[in-house]
């Protein structure tokens, strides 16, 4: 029998260091100049809290949403040390109904398997206000071979062409979707030369 998602990631995060580093990822991070200043952002597969703490620090009213009780714990506790609020959203996507709209959706290494990515992706542009941004950031299918990270299964990795197919809807204008290498610094969990693929969607 597979294990549950959540069981999957609260193994992973019931260690006493944060597995991805205290720091955001470098592209959500570098790019928060897009998103209205003091918004409200949404950061979808949050894990244990690092981009959600940043943004908060930044000035956003951020909301973090996981299947991983262990992640979101960690999450809360790490905001409370930086003295900020996010707000937890422990819940599996295959469940996930906004009740909300959002200024930015933020998204590093949430990896789904079709038809869920599909479903999650174009919930999260419908969750936007116009003039919000999509970020995201997630490991090629190209990443395979190489250990600095992600899954090992080909149907959790993603291409350029995958994502357009996704993010290519009405009332949305694709900004960026690339891929490319990059050096991940992330942790134990993130190591090394990477090749991810990235994407900013605005929404109008
Ligand atoms: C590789 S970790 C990335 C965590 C965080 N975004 C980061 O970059 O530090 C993937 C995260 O996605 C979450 N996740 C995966 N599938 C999920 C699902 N179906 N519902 C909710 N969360 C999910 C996991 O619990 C885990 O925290």
């Amino acid at each position: 029998m597979e294990t549950s998602i959540d069981k999957l990631w609260d193994e992973k995060f019931s260690r006493e260091e944060y597995f991805y580093g205290f720091e955001p990822n470098v592209f959500i991070a570098s790019h928060t100049y897009l998103l209205k200043p003091q918004g409200k952002l949404l950061c979808l597969g949050e894990g244990e809290g690092r981009n959600a703490v940043h943004l908060a620090l930044e000035g956003y009213s951020v909301t973090a949403l996981d299947a991983s009780a262990v992640g979101m714990t960690k999450a809360l506790a790490r905001a409370k040390e930086k003295g900020v609020h996010i707000t937890p959203l422990l819940l599996d996507l295959e469940q996930w109904e906004p009740q909300e709209k959002y200024d930015g959706v933020l998204s590093s290494y949430l990896h789904l398997e079709e038809p869920l990515r599909t479903e999650v992706f174009q919930k999260a542009l419908n969750a936007l206000n116009p003039g919000g941004y999509f970020i995201g950031e997630f490991f090629s299918t190209n990443q395979m071979p190489r250990s600095s990270g992600g899954p090992k299964k080909l149907s959790l990795l993603y291409t350029v062409e995958s994502l357009t197919e996704i993010f290519a809807i009405a009332g949305c204008e694709i900004v960026l979707l690339e891929e490319c290498e990059v050096y991940l610094d992330e942790g134990k969990g993130h190591q090394g030369d990477a090749l991810v693929v990235r994407v900013i969607v605005k929404k109008y």
